[in-house]
């Protein structure tokens, strides 16, 4: 029991630290170096760690994100709060019309709206925070609006990503079809920065970088002006993940509502139009597609472990929930450690290159809540077993090959810690 104690406590308090270092001054960088910035959906899963060490300075990391917020409730992937010259593409590419603080001019996985409810249902004396909390649920509330004007104005009930980057699983192999039929042209030379940090057999390859950056590119051209961008840009991609992940956040912006006696009708709108809207993902076999091709009309059958997420999202039913446990341990079950990125028994599993093979904190920490709100508690503990023994032996990595356990990416994660500090808090 000791020894267990003893574990526990030092995970927790080196956790704990990886924030603190992080921290810039009420908000966090992922890590230092490779990401300079506040991120979009890291700065939720930060939010919520930190909020269990210390409350005032969890909502400071969601007032701080919210600065960013554009104008049309957009929320951007990147606030630059303070300009470095270590990372590309930095504001002077993005040419965002947001400049106070600048922002980058694409989004990404909408989770903040599930960290916003976190830090209110966990904080005992909800009157001091009730008015930050009031007017973040309206920011919240503006920047779901603006994904389903702008990203689903057929109103499908399901939005699109114009951006890979937009998933935050920056180049899972889900992307390599739709990328594939672009071609890239007049993308001016540039100099990648990521690779001055980190071993390059980590990162994505050359040529995606090119299509990223021409991708870029082509949205800023369009002059970011929504929803026509939907209807022309070359990459529009309904991600299955990305779903899940703003079904639970609206699931979780409603509960906020009723806290605050705020009107409901709006979102219980989006979420009855989005649990239809699942229908068009449903793969016929029991399952889900891990996404739509929007530019191409073909689903994307893709062993990608993001599809799981529909259980974080609550879209599947019962019967779907069992053959999901069952298609996920066996496409995903035969590494040492859960759960790979991508199934390691298809070609193009990579262990150690980004989001094609690598286990992830906090997909392991969605999955396995996903997993316990359906009741399947073996495989939720498994997840949180996995990352954990992970984390004491490599340390607080980005990411970890699912096969030798080795830590990957950049070291000294938030987002990492913060999902520790969650995992830690639920035992
Ligand atoms: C990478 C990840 C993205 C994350 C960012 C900062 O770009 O793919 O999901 O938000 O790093 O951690």
């Amino acid at each position: 029991m000791r020894g267990l104690h003893t574990r526990r406590e030092q995970l927790w308090d080196a956790a704990g630290l990886i924030l603190k270092r992080n921290d810039m001054g009420g908000y966090s960088v992922p890590t230092r170096g490779l990401y300079p910035y506040q991120w979009l959906w890291d700065a939720g899963f930060v939010a919520m760690g930190w909020h269990l060490i210390d409350q005032p300075r969890a909502w400071k990391e969601l007032d701080m994100l919210l600065r960013g917020q554009w104008a049309s409730g957009m929320l951007p992937h990147i606030t630059f709060h303070q300009i470095v010259d270590t990372y590309f593409p930095g504001p002077d590419i993005w040419q965002s019309p947001q400049q106070n603080p600048p922002t980058s001019g694409i989004t990404q996985p909408p989770i903040i709206a599930t960290a916003l409810w976190d830090l209110y249902r966990n904080t005992e004396d909800t009157a001091t925070v009730e008015p930050q909390a009031r007017s973040m649920f309206q920011a919240l509330l503006r920047y779901h609006r603006w994904l389903y004007e702008a990203r689903d104005p057929d109103k499908t009930g399901l939005v699109a990503i114009l951006h890979p980057w937009e998933s935050g699983m920056d180049n899972s192999p889900l992307w390599d079809g739709p990328l594939s039929r672009i071609k890239p042209v007049a993308v001016p030379t540039f100099k990648r920065r990521d690779l001055n940090h980190v071993n390059a057999a980590h990162r994505p390859l050359d040529e995606d970088y090119v299509r990223y950056i021409y991708l870029l590119i082509c949205l800023r051209n369009g002059g970011y002006v929504e929803p026509s961008l939907y209807y022309f840009a070359p990459f529009c991609v309904v991600d299955t993940g990305y779903n899940a992940i703003l079904l639970r956040a609206n699931r979780d912006l409603l509960a906020m509502a009723k806290a605050l006696g705020e009107p409901e009708t709006e979102i219980t709108g989006w979420i009855d139009r989005a649990e239809k809207g699942f229908q068009r993902l449903r793969d016929g076999q029991g399952g889900f597609y891990a996404g739509f091709d929007v530019r191409a009309g073909v689903p994307l059958d893709v062993p990608v472990t993001s599809k799981y997420l529909t259980l974080w999202g609550g879209a599947a039913s019962a019967d779907e929930a069992l053959y999901l446990a069952r298609e996920f341990s066996e496409s995903l079950g035969g590494t040492s450690y859960m759960a790979a990125t991508f199934s390691p028994v298809v070609t193009g599993f990579h262990p150690q290159r980004y989001w094609r093979g690598p286990v992830w904190a906090i997909l392991n920490w969605m999955l396995s809540e996903g997993f316990k709100d359906y009741g399947f508690k073996s495989e939720a503990a498994r997840l949180r077993a996995d990352v954990l023994q992970l984390v004491e032996t490599a340390g607080f990595y980005e990411y970890f090959d699912p096969l030798t356990g080795v830590g990957c990416g950049g070291p000294d994660f938030s987002w990492t810690a913060a999902v520790i500090l969650k995992i830690l808090a639920s035992e």
